[in-house]
């Protein structure tokens, strides 16, 4: 398959693309660096099958130079967005700008080349819908905006869900939503606009204290990079469910079933990295969700997706990337 895989410089995209290639696809990152890395790319670069279109993912042009060096596209995974919990609050215009118009952009080139479309949504997109596990289709819950900016990201991702349902039921389109749940692993940035996993292990690194937000009493469940992709793939490749289910308006929540709190993450962390840092509360984000959990069944039987990685193992494996200072 000829694959666009936008944003395939950033944490998720670049695993994807080498997944990609390593499957005999022929592959073009597009991806305009605003967090994607050169270096991502390095298990890729030099490949026969591997591209790159670097620019902007809401311009036709860029979306036009990515075909044009695959020779035609069979399936665009669209991953380019403003990602990092303090863009959200801090620059809601940009991540509403980006992540709508990217989704716009992707859908209609998809919609127009009759190529399948993997958009890579977010539990966010949920919301603070208290109810867990969360299933594929509950609700999605926003507070009001004046409190807070935080749902950007979040309903950027919804309003994301209902352009491609719309591509969809009324325009023919072939795609395929898929939300993993705080996914990790090697090249999760770990800078101020990172995440949370990378954020704790940066700080052992330097010896600094764990920064909880709050008590650290929220849980999660964290997701390992090569489990998310192994999800984004399948939902690529595939035809129909392996269940014989309809792929094209399915969405898929992709999630470990370890559920931990932020505490119990730094405490592991601790004991992973062999760290003396001392954990310590700090102001949070407003809006953080007191737990998420989802239910995978859906893509245990379509996509006979399974997660593989245990936490530990994980983390194990993050510590050793981020030890080599790539
Ligand atoms: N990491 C997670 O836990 C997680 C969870 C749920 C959903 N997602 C979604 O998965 C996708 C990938 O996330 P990630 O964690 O790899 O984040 P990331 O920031 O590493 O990757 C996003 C990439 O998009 C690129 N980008 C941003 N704006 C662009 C633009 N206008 N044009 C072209 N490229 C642009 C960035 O440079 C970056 O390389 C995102 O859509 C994100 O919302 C991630």
């Amino acid at each position: 398959m000829r694959v666009m895989v936008t944003g395939g410089a950033g944490f998720l995209g670049s695993h994807v693309c080498e997944a990609l290639l390593a499957r005999g696809h022929r592959v073009c990152s597009l991806d305009d660096f605003f967090r994607g890395k050169r270096v991502n790319l390095d298990g890729c670069r030099g490949m026969p099958d591997f591209f790159v279109a670097r620019g902007d993912c809401t311009e036709l042009k860029v979306l036009e130079s990515a075909e044009q060096q695959l020779g035609g596209v069979d399936v665009i995974l669209h991953l380019a967005a403003i990602n990092g919990t303090r863009w959200f609050q801090e620059r809601p215009d940009l991540v509403i700008r980006v992540n709508i118009d990217g989704t716009r952009a992707a859908t209609d080139f998809a919609i127009s080349r009759g190529a399948r479309l993997v958009f890579t949504s977010s539990p966010e997109a949920f919301g603070e819908q208290p109810q867990m596990p969360l299933q594929e289709d509950s609700d999605s819950v926003f507070p009001s905006a004046r409190q807070h900016q935080r749902h950007s990201y979040g309903a950027s991702k919804y309003l994301g869900e209902v352009l491609v349902q719309h591509g969809i039921r009324d325009q023919g389109l072939d795609a395929r939503i898929v939300r993993p749940f705080n996914a990790y692993g090697p090249r999760l940035p770990g800078d101020d606009y990172g995440q949370v996993v990378s954020i704790f292990l940066t700080q052992c690194l330097k010896e600094r204290p764990i920064t909880l937000h709050g008590d650290g009493s929220q849980s999660r469940s964290f997701t390992y990079v090569g489990d998310v992709v192994e999800a984004l793939v399948a939902a690529s490749e595939l035809d129909e469910g392996l269940d014989e289910s309809r792929l094209s308006g399915a969405s898929f929540n992709i999630s470990s079933a370890e559920e931990v709190t932020i505490r119990e993450l730094a405490e592991l962390v601790l004991e992973v990295s062999g760290s003396s840092s001392e954990i310590v509360s700090v102001k949070g984000h407003p809006g953080d969700s007191v737990r998420r959990t989802a239910d995978v069944s859906a893509a245990e039987s379509a996509l006979g997706w399974k997660p593989t990685v245990d936490l530990r193992s994980g983390l194990e494996r993050t510590w050793g990337w981020l030890q080599e200072g790539v």
